[in-house]
C-alpha cells in the first residue's frame, strides 16, 4: 500500500478540524463529500514501506553509501559502540548499568546517551565524542518527551480523546521544537500499545482500546515529531513503543506477562506500530513483557519476521530500560551473555541502560555466537538515524539560543486547544430550571472549587524540569469571575482527608449557588509502574463527592486521572460529569472556557468506562462469544435457564457506564439511517484491490443538530463482519469524521471505505476479504445508530 495509502490517510488526518462543509444544496441539507480513512495499514509479507520512497528521512537510499563509508572503517569495538546506550540523568528506571560515560565515548563506546537535559551538558558529551572518538560519530541524546517538552500537553489518553489527529501532530510538532533547541533529537514516543484494561498505568500513555484510531494517532505523532525533514534541526526522530503487546499486561499489572494469538497479535496490537512504520517512524523500542512465553526483547516473530520482512523497517530497534538484562529473570537466558545474545539475536539493535552489549557482544562474535554482518546491520541502523537527523553535520545545540525556543504564546495556545478538545462530558442532566446543567451561565453568583485537584499545582509535567506558566483550574475561574464569587475548598487530599476538610467543605458548598468538584487520581497514579487494583476515586474522595452532592446544589464533577474511574454514584446522582484527565499547562483556562460554554467539549471516549473493576478489560471491540446476552430478557429470574447460561456476570453489567466512542457536547444530534452505496461486495474483488485506494463501498448518515447552538460532532463509522473464518468483533472502527452543524441544520456525512476495511486477518494468518455479511453503522458512538446490511459474496 502503502504509498497511496499513507498519502491518503495523511491527507484525510490532517484536515482542519471541523473545516468540511462543501455546500451543495440551498436547503438545509448539506453534503459532506469527505473520505473516512477507510482501512488500517495492516498488511501482509508483500508490503513495501512506503517511508521507504520518501526522499528524507530514516528510509534514504541516499544514505546507503555514507552508512557504508562510516561503516568499513569502525573496528568491532566501535561497532558495538554504537549498539550501547546509557542513562546519563535522572534515572527512569532500576540500576545504571555504567557511569564512566565520558572515557567510555572518548573510545567510541557509547553510541546514545538519553535523560541529559541540559543543553551545556549535551554538548559537553557531544564535543567528547565528536573531538575525541577515533571516527567523530556524534552521540544521539534521547528523552521521554511524551505529552509535550517543557509547554506540556494533555497526556496522550487526553490528546486521544480529541479524535483530532491534526492537533495531536501540531502538539507533536510543538514538544519536537522545544526538545531538539535543548539539543535532545530522540524522543521515545509515540506509545501506541493497545490499552484494554484501566488497570494498567500505563493507559495514560497511549491513544486507547483501538486499532483503528491508535493507528491515526500513531501517524499524527510521528509526522509531528519528525517534521517535513528529519534533518531539519527542530525535528527528532520518534520511537514507537512499546513493541509489542505490552499493552495486554495480565490483571493490568505493569511488566506482567502477556498471552497474544498470533492473530490477536496481527489483528489488534500490531496495526498502530505498522502505521508507525507507515509513517516513517526512525525507530522502535522492544517491550519488558514476555510475549506468549518468548520476551518481547528477543522475540524473532515480531522483531524479524514482522518488523524487518513484512514491514520492511530500516531504523533502529532498542531496548526498553534493561529489558535486556531482565531476559535473564524472565527465565529464557542463564546469564547476561546468554541475554545478550538472545536479545541481538533476535534482532534488538541498541541496548537501553543493561550494558549486556557492550560487556559480551565482542566475545559472542569472536566465539562465533553472533554473526559479525548482523552487528554491521544493526550498526547501520543507528548510522542510519545518526545520518537522517543530520546529526554529523550539526551535532551541538546552540547554549544561548535553547531557552527562546520553550513557551512560545504559540505553544501554550495551541496546548489550551488541545485541552479544549480533549474534555469529555459524560454526564449533562437538567437543572433545576429544566436546562442543561452546562453550560454555566455567565452572570452566575458563586461557584466553589472543592477538592483536592482544583488549585494550580495539580497538573502534572510534562517532563521532571516541566515547570512553566501552568494555570490551574481555580485561579482561571477567579480570573474570569472575580474575587468574591469564586471560593475554594479543598474537602480532602487525594489519598486521605479529615472530617474537618470535609465538613468545610460542605459549608462552603452551602453557600455557593454552584459547586465544581475536582476530584480524581494523583498523576503519579498513572503511567509507568501505577497499576491500580481499584479504579474507584482514591482516599476519602468519594465520602466527599457524597456529602457535597447531598448539599443538593448542583454539582459538576470534573475527573482528573490518567484512566477511566468507576464512579456508579456520581453517574447515578451527580448531575453534570466530564473527564479532564490530565488537561496541561493550560489545563484551567481550557477548562473554564469549557464549562462557561465558550467553547463545546468535543472529545470523545477512547476507552470503555467500566462500571466496576471486576469488567476489566473491557473493550468495545470484543467478540461475540457463543452466548452473548443479546436479546436475552435480563429482568428474568437469574436460575431461568434462558438467563442463566449466558456470558455475563451474576453481580454486574456486562455493558460499560459509558462507552467507547461517547462524549457529549452543548448541542444534541439525531442520526438518519446508515445507507451504503452498494450491497454487494466481492471478496475476489476485494482482494485484488486490497492495496488500493478506489473505494469499495461508500456509507453515508444525515446527522442533524437539534440543539439550540452549533457544534462539532464526531461522526463514527463501524462495521461487523459474520460467517467469516475468524471471529471477528461485534463492532470494528473504520472510519471518522469531524463536521460542524448549524442548529436545525442537516448534513449528509460520508465516508469511502476501501477494501482493506473488509479485510481481516484470516485462519491461517493472512490479511484478506473473506465471503460474509456486513453491518455497517454511522453513529455517536460504538453502541448506538441504525445500520445497513450488505453480503461480501465469495
Ligand atoms: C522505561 C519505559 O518503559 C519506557 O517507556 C521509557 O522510554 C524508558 N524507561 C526510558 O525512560
Amino acid at each position: 500500500m502503502p504509498q497511496a495509502m499513507a498519502q491518503k490517510s495523511g491527507r484525510g488526518f490532517i484536515t482542519n478540524r471541523f473545516s468540511h462543509s462543501s455546500r451543495i444544496s440551498v436547503s438545509r441539507t448539506l453534503f459532506i463529500v469527505v473520505f473516512s480513512f477507510a482501512a488500517l495499514p495492516v498488511l501482509s509479507a508483500q508490503t513495501t514501506n512506503s517511508a521507504l520512497l520518501r526522499p528524507t528521512g530514516v528510509n534514504a537510499p541516499a544514505l546507503d553509501a555514507r552508512v557504508e563509508s562510516i561503516l568499513q572503517k569502525m573496528t568491532l569495538e566501535e561497532k558495538v559502540g554504537q549498539l550501547v546506550q546509557y542513562s546519563a540523568g535522572q534515572p527512569t528506571g532500576p540500576g545504571t548499568g555504567r557511569t564512566d560515560y565520558e572515557d567510555m565515548i572518548a573510545k567510541g563506546q557509547v553510541g546514545s546517551l538519553f535523560n541529559v537535559v541540559d543543553p551545556h551538558q549535551i554538548n559537553t558529551y557531544q564535543h567528547i565524542a565528536v573531538e575525541k572518538s577515533r571516527l567523530h560519530v556524534p552521540i544521539l541524546f534521547g528523552l521521554d518527551v511524551i505529552h509535550g517538552f517543557k509547554t506540556e500537553f494533555p497526556i496522550p489518553l487526553g490528546l486521544a480523546s480529541t479524535w483530532d489527529p491534526s492537533i495531536v501532530e501540531k502538539a507533536a510538532r510543538v514538544a519536537a521544537m522545544e526538545a531538539s533547541a535543548d539539543g535532545i533529537r530522540w524522543t521515545f514516543h509515540p506509545m501506541v500499545d493497545i490499552a484494554r484494561d484501566a488497570r494498567w498505568g500505563r493507559m495514560a500513555e497511549g491513544a486507547g482500546e483501538d486499532p483503528y484510531l491508535g493507528s491515526a494517532m500513531a501517524a499524527a505523532y510521528v509526522r509531528g515529531y519528525q517534521g517535513a525533514r528529519l534533518d531539519a534541526p527542530d525535528s527528532i526522530a520518534a520511537c514507537a513503543k512499546h513493541y509489542a503487546g505490552y499493552g495486554a499486561a495480565e490483571g493490568g499489572r505493569d511488566y506482567n506477562s502477556t498471552e497474544i494469538s498470533e492473530h490477536t497479535l496481527r489483528e489488534f496490537y500490531l496495526p498502530p506500530f505498522h502505521a508507525a512504520v507507515e509513517a516513517g517512524t526512525a525507530s522502535i523500542m522492544s517491550a519488558f513483557n514476555s510475549l506468549n512465553g518468548i520476551p518481547a526483547s528477543a522475540n524473532p516473530l515480531t522483531l524479524k519476521q514482522v518488523l524487518r520482512k513484512e514491514w520492511g523497517f530500516r531504523g533502529l530497534v532498542v531496548s526498553d530500560w534493561n529489558s535486556i538484562g531482565e531476559l535473564v529473570p524472565h527465565g529464557i537466558a542463564i546469564d547476561e551473555i546468554a541475554a545478550a545474545r538472545k536479545a541481538f539475536l533476535a534482532g534488538v539493535d541498541m541496548d537501553m541502560v543493561s550494558s549486556s552489549y557492550h560487556d559480551h557482544l565482542q566475545q559472542l562474535v569472536s566465539s562465533r555466537q553472533a554473526p559479525l554482518s548482523e552487528i554491521d546491520e544493526a550498526v547501520r541502523h543507528v548510522l542510519r538515524v545518526k545520518l537522517a537527523l543530520g546529526l554529523f553535520e550539526h551535532p551541538y545545540v546552540d547554549e544561548a539560543a535553547a531557552p527562546k525556543a520553550l513557551y512560545h504564546p504559540e505553544s501554550i495556545a495551541t496546548a489550551q486547544t488541545a485541552a479544549e478538545q480533549s474534555f469529555v462530558l459524560l454526564k449533562n442532566a437538567n437543572g433545576a430550571d429544566g436546562k442543561p446543567l452546562l453550560p454555566l451561565a455567565s452572570g452566575i453568583g458563586n461557584v466553589a472549587v472543592i477538592g483536592p485537584l482544583g488549585d494550580d499545582s495539580s497538573y502534572p509535567e510534562g517532563t521532571p524540569e516541566g515547570t512553566g506558566p501552568r494555570v490551574g483550574l481555580f485561579a482561571a475561574l477567579e480570573k474570569r469571575l472575580g474575587s468574591g464569587h469564586a471560593s475554594r475548598f479543598k474537602g480532602c487530599s487525594i489519598l486521605d482527608g479529615t472530617d474537618q476538610e470535609i465538613a468545610d467543605a460542605v459549608a462552603g458548598a452551602q453557600k455557593a449557588d454552584v459547586v465544581i468538584l475536582a476530584l480524581g487520581e494523583d498523576p503519579g497514579m498513572s503511567g509507568e509502574a501505577a497499576s491500580r487494583a481499584h479504579l474507584g476515586l482514591p482516599g476519602r474522595q468519594e465520602e466527599l463527592l457524597q456529602a457535597i452532592a447531598k448539599t443538593g446544589k448542583p454539582v459538576v464533577l470534573i475527573l482528573f486521572s490518567g484512566r477511566p474511574l468507576t464512579v456508579p454514584w456520581a453517574a447515578e446522582h451527580v448531575p453534570a460529569i466530564m473527564a479532564a484527565w490530565f488537561p496541561g499547562i493550560a489545563g484551567g483556562p481550557a477548562l473554564v472556557r469549557t464549562l462557561f460554554g465558550d467553547v463545546n467539549p468535543t472529545g470523545r471516549l477512547v476507552v470503555s468506562w467500566p462500571r466496576s473493576v471486576g469488567q476489566e478489560p473491557l473493550y468495545y471491540n470484543h467478540l461475540n462469544t457463543g452466548r452473548p446476552p443479546g436479546n436475552v430478557d435480563l429482568t428474568k429470574p437469574a436460575h431461568d435457564v434462558e438467563t442463566k447460561y449466558i456470558s455475563r456476570y451474576i453481580d454486574e453489567q456486562n455493558t460499560p457506564q459509558f462507552p467507547f466512542g461517547y462524549g457529549l457536547t452543548y448541542a444534541t444530534f439525531s442520526y438518519g439511517p446508515t445507507t451504503i452505496s452498494t450491497h454487494q461486495l466481492n471478496a475476489a474483488e476485494l482482494n485484488k484491490g486490497l492495496h488500493a485506494t478506489t473505494p469499495a463501498m461508500t456509507a453515508e448518515a444525515e446527522v442533524t443538530n437539534t440543539g439550540s447552538r452549533p457544534a462539532g460532532e464526531t461522526v463514527e463509522l463501524y462495521i461487523r463482519l459474520q460467517g467469516t473464518s475468524t471471529a471477528q468483533p461485534v463492532r470494528a472502527l473504520k472510519g471518522f469524521k469531524q463536521v460542524t452543524i448549524a442548529p436545525g441544520e442537516t448534513k449528509k456525512v460520508k465516508f469511502a471505505l476501501d477494501p482493506e476495511a473488509f479485510a481481516i486477518w484470516n485462519d491461517r494468518n493472512q490479511f484478506a476479504a473473506e465471503p460474509a455479511k456486513l453491518t455497517v453503522w454511522i453513529s455517536p458512538d460504538s453502541e448506538r445508530g441504525t445500520p445497513a446490511d450488505a453480503t461480501i459474496a465469495p
